[in-house]
């Protein structure tokens, strides 16, 4: 049977790359784009749905767009913020802490991620092995945390990963086929990275589709022991 497979966040740069990869394999049967922004083609292999995951109600009403007795094989969760070419960039130090973007960037990393978990998690096929996948960061260690800085993003990431490991414990109870994990994409190309970019060496700073071929490939691996734990894109394992 054809896989149906959701990816939230599809308009941005990972997200897009991640549904094209998956539009171009031939085992998915369905793939449900949720995103603000995107509104690109349909036909009976792809869909395109409304999403604000900053909004409880946009979450529900985006479900209420898909057929009811749905099983996803995949949910993968793209969206995310670090800064927004406006007010919003990454604390360099104490001083620039403020309570605005703070609550922003725990909004849309670790809140509106949480909240697609609470309602698409019905939603996972119980009768063999489904992925929720969320994109995390190496930033969101903190074991690896050696420089400081990126209070609200690190934290926001962190969070996130307690919240994976929190829906393993849970979910595992009554479907064990289904495996939550978080995935650090590398540094990949994007808008979230472009101010950035000039700090990246050449050759470490990945197009969004080598990315989205290399977590694919660690997620058609994983094992129900693998689920609560965060990877990078290679498959490594990343410590909390
Ligand atoms: N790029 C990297 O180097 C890198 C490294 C480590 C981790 N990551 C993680 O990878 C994820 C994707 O990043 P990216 O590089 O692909 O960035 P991106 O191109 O900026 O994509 C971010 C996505 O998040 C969506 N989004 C933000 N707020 C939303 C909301 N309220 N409702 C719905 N969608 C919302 C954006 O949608 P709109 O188009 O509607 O704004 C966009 O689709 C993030 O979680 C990021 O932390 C990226």
């Amino acid at each position: 049977m054809k896989k149906t497979v959701a990816i939230i966040g599809s308009s941005g740069a990972i997200g897009n790359a991640v549904s094209e990869n998956l539009l171009n394999d031939d085992s998915i049967g369905i793939v449900y784009k949720f995103s603000r922004s995107n509104h690109g083609e349909e036909n009976n292999k792809v869909k395109n749905i409304f999403i604000d995951i900053e909004d409880e109600k946009s979450i529900l009403s985006s479900l209420e767009q898909i057929p009811s007795d749905t099983k996803f094989d995949l949910v993968f969760v793209a969206t995310g913020i670090l800064h927004n070419d406006k007010e919003i960039f990454p604390e360099k130090s104490i001083k620039d802490i403020d309570i605005e973007k703070l609550k922003k960037v725990i909004l849309v990393n670790t809140i509106g991620p949480t909240l697609i978990g609470k309602y698409f998690i019905p939603y996972l096929k119980k009768d063999n092995k489904s992925v929720f996948a969320f994109l995390s960061a190496r930033v969101g260690s903190i074991s690896d945390n050696n420089l400081g800085g990126w209070y609200s993003y690190r934290a926001s990431k962190t969070a996130l990963n307690q919240i994976i490991k929190n829906f393993s414990i849970e979910v595992r109870r009554t479907n064990k086929e289904a495996i939550f994990i978080g995935l650090q994409p590398g540094t990949v190309k994007s808008f979230l990275s472009k101010p950035f970019e000039k700090n990246i060496k050449p050759g470490n700073l990945f197009t969004p589709e080598y990315s989205a071929e290399k977590m694919l490939q660690v997620i058609n691996g994983l094992h129900p022991d693998d689920s609560g734990k965060i990877f990078a894109w290679n498959g490594e394992e990343i410590q909390p």
